[in-house]
């Protein structure tokens, strides 16, 4: 059998991360955390540290803003994992630039896990994250780094527990907000299961300096569709209000951060259909659910009868 990779998680420790950092351990991967010594010894992470250590994941420490320390750690594995969060998108041209320095990295993913980025059709300020990602890909590429980029499309934790309500935290009951005309399909997948496809992809050949699309049948949904589904489980019809693109441009610009990120991301998703409105070419990407059929996903079916 051949030997499994060994991995280095930089962001491991984030919301994303320790579920792919998981994945890895059970997948057999010899699993490593860039961890930072004030994380390491400070209260706020040590849950989930300690949950790595009972797991037998191994920590290195360092900072992103330490080259020296980021070229160690890449020099005792093959992959690197990287899902540091929103602020520290760009600076991933520092794990670009230390991988360059190491020379001995088999497959780089860098923090990905969204829409596509070189497909969407995004106002501000999403337009701009968007962007952010996008470079880095075009560094990567520059410096003939072997790459996979996740498309992993919406988490289903953040966005199916209100059925996209804004500032909503629980699902509605008796009227609901859909965002355009509620056509186009979005795609919702659980952390966990993008940590399962993800390592599956690792040691793949066909996922190869290729973008791994998350796209499971089962949890492809327009808003109509999801509210559809929800009316039947609740056994109740709701009153359904249409924002148009219009109303919702002008929304984004008059809301204060996070808001207006997160309904600038769902004008992309749920207006623009950036989830789904183009094709997966072999020539630039594979989809997950097709590479590994024998990965048990969580459906939005069986996501949403906890709410019930
Ligand atoms: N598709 C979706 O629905 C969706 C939703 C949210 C996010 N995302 C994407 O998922 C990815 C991960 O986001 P997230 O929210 O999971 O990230 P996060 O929770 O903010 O995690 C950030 C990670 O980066 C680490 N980090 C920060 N600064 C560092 C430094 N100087 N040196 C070393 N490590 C450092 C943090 O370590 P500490 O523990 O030490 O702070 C933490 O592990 C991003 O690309 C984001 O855009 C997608």
């Amino acid at each position: 059998m051949a030997t499994k990779s060994k991995i280095l998680f930089i962001g491991g420790t984030g919301k994303l991360g320790k579920f792919i950092v998981e994945a890895s351990v059970k997948a057999g991967h010899p699993s490593y955390v860039f961890v930072r010594e004030s994380t390491l010894s400070g209260p706020s992470k040590s849950i989930i540290l300690d949950n790595f250590k009972s797991l037998g994941v191994n920590f290195v420490t360092g900072d992103l803003f330490n080259h020296e320390s980021l070229v160690n750690a890449i020099k005792q594995v093959d992959v690197v994992i990287s899902t540091v969060g929103h602020t520290s998108l760009a600076d991933q041209d520092k794990i670009i630039a230390a991988i360059k320095e190491a020379g001995n990295v088999k497959r780089f993913f860098p923090s990905e896990f969204g829409n596509d980025v070189d497909r969407v059709h995004a106002v501000e300020p999403a337009k701009s994250a968007f962007a952010t990602k996008a470079k880095i890909r075009r560094a990567v590429e520059a410096e003939g780094i072997p790459y996979t980029y996740v498309s992993s499309n919406f988490f289903a934790e953040y966005f199916l527990p209100s059925l996209s309500q804004p500032e909503a935290t629980v699902p509605p009951r008796d009227k609901v907000v859909i965002l355009g005309d509620g056509n186009p399909k979005a795609i919702f997948n659980k952390k966990d299961d993008i940590g399962t496809y993800t390592i599956r992809a690792v040691d793949d050949p066909r996922t190869f300096n290729k973008i791994l699309y998350i796209r499971p049948p089962g949890n492809i949904y327009s808003l109509n569709d999801l509210v559809s589904l929800w009316e039947k489980k609740i056994g109740k019809t709701l009153e359904r209000t249409y924002v148009s693109e219009e109303q919702l441009l002008k929304k984004i610009q008059e809301a204060a951060p996070p808001l207006n990120v997160t309904l600038s991301i769902e004008h992309s998703v749920y207006v623009k259909g950036d989830h789904t409105n183009f094709e997966i070419e072999p020539s630039f990407g594979v989809e997950a659910s097709q590479l590994y059929p024998d990965v048990k996903y969580t459906t939005v079916d069986e996501f949403l009868d906890q709410f019930v």
